[in-house]
């Protein structure tokens, strides 16, 4: 109904309906009442003026029906938007089952995005519609947010921390992307286009142009030039921790203590190693910081995902937790 109204944005996602229809609930809701209290200030100003100098006004007294009646009503409404505003807010922070991921570094300033089958743009983003998009977002240096008013989508792309949100596109189409957080001297610049396309134009899309290399083979490529596979190899005595399988499972740490070895703390082992030890192991590798971008760290990350776990070795002690049951969906290639 708005298609052609230049101050609201297309819908084009599967939640711009959702997100739509309780943005106009509240708007009409807020109008009512600010119409509703306005008029009745205004007839209470004439209904009950001061007609002669030595009228004087009745006591008021309370009156609990009245008190109950103005407490229960806005009580009733601000719940009701809660339940519907958090029925909204899952629906878009939980990402559905096998969607097509792709990796977006925010950096000053342009969009980088990386696709899994190793296609890459900047500021420019292809996707097929009818299909849900899983986002990982992550930033180079202060944070930005990803934000297509098309899609009802704004996510955060914060340092040193990855933040995943969906969509589903509708209907093909060109929609704009902007940065929504202020990040410096071009931040209106860092703006960009989402391209959705039929799946099978899209198919075309991903066949044409220079194919890039896959995420996981770049990261197996960087994991032997910066010599990570001289000491993080499977052999006992290995100075490195074994990484495969490592993805998911429950890591033991120096000290007691575990953690989940989930990107976050993959990344952090990357730039700051001396953070969390394995157990068993000293703390000799040095750091990574500023040698790797986000967007390599996100390249050794796949590779480390797609380091399934050998089926019949005896898994040495650390990786001996009980394995995270998230660890069998990973299905990355
Ligand atoms: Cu990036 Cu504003």
């Amino acid at each position: 109904m708005f298609s052609g109204f230049p101050l609201f944005p297309e819908r084009a996602s599967t939640v711009a309906g959702e997100v739509d229809a309780l943005y106009f609930f509240l708007v009409g809701l807020s109008a009512f009442f600010a119409l509703l209290i306005a008029g009745m200030v205004l007839f209470f100003a004439i209904r009950y003026r001061r007609r002669s100098p030595s009228e004087r006004p009745q006591a008021v007294h309370g009156s609990l029906a009245l008190e109950l009646t103005w407490t229960l009503i806005p009580l009733g409404i601000v719940v009701f938007i809660f339940i519907w505003s958090a029925q909204v807010f899952f629906g878009m922070s939980r990402v559905p089952k096998n969607p097509m991921e792709i990796n977006v570094v925010g950096k000053r300033w342009m969009w980088k995005v990386q696709h899994l089958t190793g296609q890459r743009e900047i500021n420019e983003l292809h996707i097929p519609v009818g299909v849900p998009v899983k986002l990982t977002l992550t930033s180079e240096d202060v944070i930005h947010s990803f934000y297509v008013p098309a899609f009802r989508v704004k996510k955060d792309a914060l340092p040193g921390r990855y933040a995943a949100t969906w969509f589903q596109a509708t209907k093909p189409g060109r929609y704009h992307l902007f940065c929504a957080e202020y990040c410096g001297t071009k931040h209106s610049g860092m703006i960009g286009w989402v391209t959705a396309m039929e799946p099978a134009e899209f198919q075309a899309w991903l066949a044409g142009g220079a194919p890039g290399v896959v995420p996981a083979v770049a990261g197996e490529r960087l994991f032997h030039e910066l010599n990570c596979v001289t000491c993080h190899q499977a052999d006992a005595g290995a100075r490195g921790p074994d990484l495969a399988g490592l993805f998911g499972s429950t890591v033991r740490l120096q000290g007691g203590g575990t953690v989940v070895a989930d990107e976050l703390y993959i990344r952090e082992s990357i730039v700051t190693p001396t953070a969390k030890v394995v157990e068993g192991y000293q703390p000799i590798m040095p750091t990574f910081t500023g040698m790797v971008s986000e967007d390599q760290i996100l390249s050794l990350l796949a590779y480390i995902q797609s380091l399934k776990a050998p089926e019949t070795k005896a898994a040495p002690p650390p990786a001996a937790g009980a394995l995270d049951p998230k660890a069998q969906d990973v299905t990355k290639p």
